[in-house]
């Protein structure tokens, strides 16, 4: 096992982040620490250096993801799995994005070996820094036997790229899968299993198209007084695609409905997704419900959903 390799990947994020001084928790700058002073900062993975490559593929706060250091980091992530020696790939990451840059690997690469994101809530420099312990837990995670898929690993917690979420903006415990719930806990460096590793179809022939202008897809809320001009103004831009973040068991406005299919009639793509942060589930429409034109909808958080669409419309001409 030793000869085994754990590719460990920076790309920013406050994991990297350094603060005025150890009780900085907010104003410090995300993305500053290479992923070699991280790693370095990580007594308990000394025994493991033999074992790590590391490689700074980005130097970004998450909140700033785009769809160029996607498309690297896809592809990257696809080379270091071919190769017979690597048994599975680490990612730092900011929190901000975290969940869709996990759902956007899952959805294009759908991994037989383990790609585990982690994070931190507190920079590099705080006290009680985070990141050394979500780091660790990461490596043992990736290097655990029977590990698969993309997972997100934080605050002792593995979480499956469908369904976790950012839920908090400060706490420590900031991550939740809501009703579906965590895979797994990190306990002393050994992984207690609850559900199934994430299984998905590979998209592999997407990593051709990645690079080049993705469809724009667009994200509307449904909300109180939403208003048609939003979708109005998206489809004048040029939208391929909108999910409409619904309310509740996925309803729309009555405002919002009929600019909708109008833009569906000029060959826009529509979804629609819960904006309940704890369920993303849509339940089949009552009868009388049923009446209504009914948009497709998917069991994805909208921010996901977008991904999902952008992803299908890009192999269209
Ligand atoms: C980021 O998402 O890069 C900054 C915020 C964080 O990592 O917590």
């Amino acid at each position: 096992m030793q000869s085994q390799k754990i590719v460990v990947l920076g790309t920013g994020g406050t994991i990297a982040g350094t603060g005025a001084d150890g009780s900085d928790h907010t104003g410090y700058r995300a993305a500053q620490i290479g992923v070699a002073e991280l790693l370095a900062g990580v007594p308990a993975l000394a025994s493991w250096r033999s074992q790590l490559e590391l490689e700074q593929l980005a130097q970004i706060d998450s909140k700033d993801m785009d769809e160029a250091t996607w498309a690297r980091l896809a592809r990257r992530v696809a080379e270091l799995l071919a190769r017979d020696e690597v048994q599975g790939i680490v990612i730092t990451h900011g929190t901000d994005t975290l969940e869709e840059t996990a759902f956007f690997l899952h959805a294009v690469l759908a991994p037989t070996k383990p790609v585990v994101l982690t994070c931190a809530m507190r920079p590099a420099t705080a006290l009680g820094a985070d990141g050394p312990q979500n780091l660790a837990d990461a490596v043992s995670v990736a290097a655990a036997p029977q590990v698969s898929g993309v997972l997100a690993v934080v605050a002792g917690a593995v979480h499956g790229p469908l369904d976790v979420q950012k839920v908090h903006p400060y706490r420590l415990h900031a991550f939740s899968s809501g009703d579906a719930g965590v895979l797994a806990f990190v306990e002393e460096g050994r992984l207690r299993q609850l559900r199934p590793w994430p299984v998905g179809q590979p998209r592999l022939h997407l990593l051709e198209y990645l690079s080049r202008p993705w469809p724009k897809v667009a994200i509307v809320m449904s909300h109180a007084v939403a208003q048609p001009w939003v979708v109005e103004a998206l489809v004048q831009h040029g939208a391929r695609g909108l999910v409409v973040a619904a309310t509740g068991n996925g309803t729309v406005h009555q405002d919002l409905q009929p600019a909708l299919l109008r833009a569906e009639q000029r060959g826009v793509k529509l979804l629609r997704a819960s904006r309940c942060t704890l369920g993303q589930m849509v339940l089949p429409a009552s009868a009388q419900a049923q009446a209504e034109p009914a948009l497709p909808h998917v069991q994805l958080s909208p921010v996901k959903a977008r991904i999902a669409l952008a992803l299908d419309l890009m192999q269209e001409a």
